[in-house]
C-alpha cells in the first residue's frame, strides 16, 4: 500500500474490518483481506479486527462447527501477522454494542436500501421470502460493527464495496436525523492486485469458501501437494502469457493467476507480466506453485499450531473483547442519549 491513510477531519484514524466464520479461509480472504490487515497494523495505525459470528448465523450454522470456525478464523488472523497486543482481535458476539447499535440502525436505514444489496440477492436466491430476516438486515449490523468504534477506514475486498456505501448512507442519515456530526463517513480501502481473487475453475466467479467445488479455491488449510494439484489443474487458455498487462484484459483466468502471483510476491501486475512475457502456462504454473507454497506454508503451519490450544485462542478473543468494549460502550451510551432513551442510574 502506497497511499497515505487520509482521515476525515474531527475523527482520528481507526481501522476496522471483519471476517465471517462461515467456513474455512481461502486465498481470496488472505490476499484481499488478512495480508492487508497486518500491513495496516504494521504501519502503526489503530487496528480493530473482528470475527463476525453474528453475521455468520444469518444463514444456518451448526453450533459446534461455528465455534470451531470462529477459532480457526482467529488463528488465521494471528498466523498471518495480527499481533493481539498491537491490534484488537475479538469475536463480535462478545461485545453486545454491535447488536444494540444494529437495532438503532435498523430504525434509521430503509428496507429498500437492503433489498438493493447484491449480496442479499445472491444469498437469498429465488426464495427470498424464506431467507432469515437477519440476512436482509445484515448490512445494518455491518454498519454497527464499523461505527461502534467510529472507524474511519475499512479494508475489504471488492465484493464489500456496496455494503460500505450503505454504511456511509446510514452514518449520513443518522447524523442528519439527529442533527449531529457523530459518526464519521467511513472510507473503504480497496487496494492492491488482489481485491478480487477469482475461482480457479471459472474466471468470472470470485473465489469463495461457499463454492461447492473445492478445486475452485485454495484453502489456508491446504497442504503443499493439494495447492500444487489445484494450481496445475486451474483453468487457463492455450495462449502464452502476453507482453503487456493490457493483453490480459480479455483473458480472465490468465489474469487471475498473474494477479495472484503479483499479490503473493508483492510485485505489480506489470512487473510480473514483464518477467513472464511469452512464457507458456506449463512453465508459469510451477513457479506459482512454489511461490504459493512458500508464502502459505508457514501460515498453515502456524494455524495448526494455534488450533492445538483452543483455550489460548479463547483467551485472546476475550481480552480483545474487553478492549473493544471499552471503546464502543461510551459511544453507545451517547447514541442512546441522542436518540432519546432514558438511562437511569442503577
Ligand atoms: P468473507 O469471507 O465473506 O467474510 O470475507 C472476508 C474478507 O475477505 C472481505 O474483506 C472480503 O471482501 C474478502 N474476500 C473474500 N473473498 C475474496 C476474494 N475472492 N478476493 C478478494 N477478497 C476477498
Ligand atoms: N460483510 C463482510 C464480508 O462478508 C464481513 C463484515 C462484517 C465486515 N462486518 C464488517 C467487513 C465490518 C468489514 C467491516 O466479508
Amino acid at each position: 500500500m502506497s497511499e497515505p491513510v487520509q482521515t476525515p477531519q474531527t475523527f482520528s484514524t481507526r481501522i476496522f474490518s471483519g471476517i465471517q466464520p462461515s467456513g474455512g479461509m481461502t486465498l481470496g480472504n488472505y490476499l484481499g483481506a488478512l495480508k492487508r490487515f497486518s500491513e495496516l497494523q504494521d504501519r502503526g495505525v489503530e487496528t480493530i479486527y473482528c470475527v463476525v459470528d453474528l453475521h455468520a448465523i444469518t444463514v444456518w450454522q451448526d453450533p459446534s462447527k461455528l465455534r470451531h470456525q470462529t477459532r480457526e478464523i482467529a488463528a488465521a488472523f494471528l498466523a498471518s501477522g495480527i499481533d493481539p497486543k498491537r491490534s484488537i482481535l475479538f469475536n463480535q458476539s462478545q461485545v453486545t454494542v454491535h447488536a444494540e447499535l444494529a437495532w438503532i440502525f435498523n430504525c434509521v436505514a430503509r428496507i429498500g436500501w437492503m433489498y438493493r444489496m447484491t449480496q442479499f440477492k445472491d444469498k437469498a436466491g429465488k426464495n427470498a421470502e424464506n431467507s432469515s430476516l437477519g440476512l436482509l438486515a445484515y448490512p445494518s449490523l455491518m454498519a454497527a460493527d464499523i461505527l461502534a468504534y467510529k472507524a474511519t477506514h475499512v479494508p475489504v475486498g471488492e465484493d464489500q464495496k456496496q455494503h460500505l456505501e450503505l454504511t456511509r448512507d446510514i452514518a449520513i442519515k443518522f447524523n442528519h436525523d439527529y442533527g449531529v456530526n457523530f459518526f464519521p463517513v467511513t472510507e473503504p480501502l480497496i487496494e492492491g492486485a488482489a481485491t478480487r481473487v477469482m475461482s480457479l475453475r471459472d474466471g468470472s466467479k470470485k473465489m469463495s469458501k461457499s463454492d461447492p467445488s473445492d478445486q475452485s479455491r485454495i484453502n489456508l488449510t491446504d497442504d503443499a501437494d493439494t495447492i500444487a494439484a489445484k494450481i496445475r489443474k486451474a483453468r487457463t487458455d492455450p495462449e502464452p502469457l502476453p507482453e503487456t498487462a493490457e493483453g490480459l484484459a480479455t483473458r480472465p483466468e490468465a489474469k487471475n493467476l498473474v494477479n495472484i502471483y503479483a499479490a503473493l510476491s508483492g510485485q505489480s501486475l506489470e512487473s510480473v507480466v514483464a518477467e513472464f512475457a511469452g512464457a507458456q502456462f506449463g512453465s508459469f504454473k510451477p513457479r506459482l506453485v512454489d511461490l504459493a507454497v512458500e508464502k502459505l506454508g508457514p501460515i498453515t503451519a502456524e494455524m495448526s499450531r494455534l488450533m492445538a490450544d483452543p483455550a489460548e485462542i479463547d483467551r485472546i478473543l476475550g481480552n480483545g473483547a474487553a478492549r473493544a468494549e471499552a471503546i464502543a460502550r461510551p459511544h453507545m451510551d451517547e447514541v442512546y442519549d441522542l436518540v432519546g432513551m432514558i438511562r437511569a442510574r442503577r
